[in-house]
């Protein structure tokens, strides 16, 4: 968590009860975060309220998920994720556990349901799975007590990151009420996109895409209400926030493209086109950016407009604050679930 608290002289405990008083108030209304679907507009408010003060409690370790067990299952890789989720469990006085496909049963034919079951059977309050395969995360929610959060699945969805992004959009823009977010890159293949579109659609703002043809989704257009762009002068010309997509080449993008140096030229921001976008524009990528090729290298830590560490450090608190309200609820609900 951020080292500058705006709480300095607060004890633990204090900082424990300020967080507190506002659980207190409201709980979320799911008991899973597999899609931005499953989130309300209230749910989310709640998220980036106790996402902030958690920001703001500083490098001060927290007991409120003490006595909890949080599983990490990546069955794919990940640097910014894993290590986010398991820091801020950690943080948050968790226990945390990880596993990994190379090193789970799944490697010897065990069905992730029965992975997922037996984790959950240990008593796992949360378990948080990234896995390349769309929807894993949706089929698992339903057969264990344990909350699912979906840390990735395949094309499909990634919400905490959308979250993270939505935070560091409005600690810079206040609102995303009338703004513009136009998304640069590889839309086809991104998860990344598919959390993000839900969320801007549900925080009022408006999503523009720029790619090439080959790289849109059939019937985005009316089922999250983007405008596309070909031409990416056009596509960022008033843009309140410029972010950028990787070129996922693990998931074959490669044969939607003639090559990365002819995408690079037609797509990559370069700091003549991030001028395009208005004054008070900042520039997003979730990681991990591929220099030169998403865009150009000076950008990434460009200082008056890039916010992709800023994105990283609220990971730790959206992350954080996600194991808490759903490891521990206050409303006395218990989550559904049938172990068949
Ligand atoms: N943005 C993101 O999901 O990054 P990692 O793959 O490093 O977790």
């Amino acid at each position: 968590m951020t080292t500058h608290s705006i709480y300095p002289h607060e004890s633990v405990q204090e900082q424990e009860n300020r967080l507190l008083q506002i659980r207190n108030k409201r709980d979320l209304s799911c008991f899973d975060v597999v899609s931005i679907d499953d989130l309300t507009r209230k749910d989310i408010d709640l998220i980036l309220e106790i996402a902030e003060e958690m920001k703001q409690s500083g490098t001060k370790k927290l007991g409120l998920l003490k006595g909890a067990t949080i599983v990490n299952a990546f069955y794919e890789n990940s640097t910014r994720t894993k290590t986010s989720f398991e820091m801020a469990g950690k943080h948050l006085g968790a226990d945390t556990i990880n596993i990994s496909g190379s090193s789970s049963s799944t490697k010897k034919g065990e069905s992730y349901q029965d992975t997922t079951m037996t984790l959950s059977a240990y008593g796992a309050q949360v378990i948080i799975i990234r896995s390349e395969y769309s929807g894993l995360p949706q089929q698992l929610k339903k057969h264990v007590s344990s909350a699912i959060i979906n840390a990735g699945d395949g094309w499909h969805e990634h919400p905490s990151q959308a979250l993270l992004d939505v935070k560091t959009m409005i600690d810079h823009h206040g609102t995303l009420e009338g703004k513009i977010i136009t998304m640069v890159g590889d839309i086809m293949h991104s998860r990344v996109f598919g959390s993000v579109a839900r969320i801007i659609k549900k925080m009022g703002g408006t999503l523009r895409i720029a790619c090439p043809l080959t790289f849109v989704p059939e019937n985005v257009e009316t089922v999250f209400n983007v405008e596309i762009f070909t031409d990416i002068e056009k596509a960022l010309q008033g843009a309140d926030v410029v972010y950028a997509l990787r070129v996922q080449e693990e998931r074959g993008s490669g044969g939607f493209i003639p090559s990365l140096r002819e995408y690079s030229k037609t797509f990559g921001i370069t700091k003549e086109r991030l001028e395009l976008a208005n004054k008070n524009a900042i520039l997003m990528h979730p990681g991990p950016v591929i220099r030169d090729i998403d865009m150009h290298s000076a950008l990434v830590t460009l200082d008056d407009k890039a916010r992709i560490l800023d994105q990283v450090e609220n990971g730790m608190a959206i992350r954080g604050t996600l194991q808490w309200l759903l490891g521990k609820r206050y409303d006395g609900k218990v989550k559904p679930y049938q172990t068949i």
